[in-house]
């Protein structure tokens, strides 16, 4: 705006601080500093963030909690509701930070954590678990703990995760556990190929969750949806390294809520184990996978692209000789593209009790070593094709 009247700035001034008056009367601005904080990467500012987060929930009024540039050393953050159904925003230009030593939060649940809360946004931050020295632990044969998931939600509704980065996380990165509208946008995860068990964004007995924008780059899979989910709509996500978007484990236990109404659209899968999976362990269990379609995925270069492994039995503990009572049905690929790393290409390994029914295909072209001939593989499924299918179809 070019302003080169005095008496028009003058009118502009007056307007920008009726407007500011306003907005300062009805947004509560809570500088984490003012509670307490220390951005010096050894100070723990748990007490700091925790008291902030009381005088916002306790408020009718909406609050943005600030965490200004700098490191913060958190030890671990449990942010509880109910609150006075106020919406408050954690607006973050900093780094949240771990403690070094793993023991300190490993046996723990979670590091962060959201509980019972409605309408709650984060925007921006870096949240570092700092969890190489467990995962080196991990991959010696000692005893070691199992490690926190860096950022949870559990029982929420009305959420929103905005331009959030998490690093090296000890377990998994994010978790969406029991809640109802979520919205992840923007979301960066970075941890190495080889971390183990550092799952990047995690959903269950969930929905209406969108996961949108986001690259997520990790150790194991880039999203994994867990029993009861629904209506999840996966759009423009990079992956890799990690392990693909995966519907599963399920059966885990017997009793289990199924998966339903999934989109998984405009992603990309680059040096990854997998692409788009189903993987169920063989075993009984009252479980489904329903209505999912996967739309426009590239593949480069990925091991598995295409799988449904419904008969999941690592070490063939609890389960040989089982097979899956998860009922799959009404999956559709469509436009998937790109190279695989395997000959099999695509692989749909289905339960001998419980064939997976519905199963469509529509324009799927994947190549191995720069040659068409990469192949399909199928036991206990049925279903459709329509368009190009390379490899050919076994269904
Ligand atoms: C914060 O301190 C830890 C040691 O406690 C160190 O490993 C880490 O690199 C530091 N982070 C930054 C960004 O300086
Ligand atoms: C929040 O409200 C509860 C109950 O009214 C009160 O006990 C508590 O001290 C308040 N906390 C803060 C930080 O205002
Ligand atoms: C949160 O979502 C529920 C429906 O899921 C709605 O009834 C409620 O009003 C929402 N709350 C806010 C603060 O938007
Ligand atoms: C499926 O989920 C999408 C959001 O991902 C939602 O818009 C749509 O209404 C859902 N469909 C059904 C039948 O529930
Ligand atoms: C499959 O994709 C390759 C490029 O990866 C392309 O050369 C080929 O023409 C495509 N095949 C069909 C039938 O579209």
């Amino acid at each position: 705006m070019k302003i080169n009247n005095p008496f028009s700035s003058i009118l502009l001034i007056s307007f920008f601080s009726i407007f500011f008056t306003k907005s300062i009367a009805d947004v509560m601005f809570l500088n984490v500093i003012n509670f307490g904080a220390k951005s010096d990467n050894k100070t723990d500012s748990s007490y700091a963030f925790l008291s902030a987060w009381d005088l916002a929930c306790n408020s009718s009024k909406s609050s943005t909690i600030y965490v200004p540039k700098g490191i913060f050393l958190v030890k671990q953050a449990y942010f509880k509701g109910k609150c006075n159904n106020n919406p408050i925003i954690f607006r973050i230009d900093g780094s949240i930070v771990a403690p070094f030593d793993y023991n300190v939060i490993g046996n723990e649940k979670n590091w962060i954590l959201f509980q019972g809360v409605d309408g709650v946004s984060i925007v921006g931050g870096n949240l570092d678990g700092q969890g190489s020295s467990l995962w080196t632990c991990k991959s010696s044969t000692k005893n070691c703990p199992r490690g926190a998931t860096t950022l949870g939600f559990s029982n929420s509704n009305n959420v929103s995760i905005t331009g959030l980065t998490s690093l090296n996380s000890q377990m998994f990165h994010i978790v969406i556990n029991g809640c109802k509208n979520v919205k992840l946008q923007g979301v960066k995860v970075y941890a190495p190929g080889e971390s183990p068990n550092t799952d990047g964004i995690h959903v269950q007995l969930s929905s209406d969750i969108s996961i949108l924008n986001s690259i997520i780059s990790t150790g194991d899979d880039c999203v994994s949806i867990g029993p009861g989910t629904s209506n999840l709509w996966i759009q423009n996500v990079a992956c890799g390294p990690g392990h693909g978007i995966s519907i599963g484990s399920l059966a885990k236990d017997f009793e289990e809520a199924g998966v339903q109404n999934v989109t998984v659209k405009s992603v990309m899968f680059m040096n990854t184990q997998n692409g788009v999976r189903i993987k169920t362990w063989g075993r009984p269990s009252t479980g489904f996978v329903n209505n999912v379609l996967f739309q426009h995925v590239a593949m480069i270069d990925v091991e598995n692209p295409i799988v449904i492994d419904q008969n999941y039995c690592p070490y063939n503990k609890n389960c040989p000789g089982q097979v899956s009572g998860v009922k799959v049905s009404d999956v559709t690929y469509q436009d998937i593209h790109g190279s695989s790393a395997t000959r099999v290409a695509m692989k749909f390994d289905c339960s001998k009790r419980n064939p997976c029914k519905g199963i469509k295909l529509e324009d799927v072209n994947l190549s191995y070593k720069n040659e068409p001939a990469a192949e399909a593989s199928c036991s206990n499924v049925a279903g459709t094709t329509t368009g190009v299918i390379q490899p050919t179809s076994c269904l």
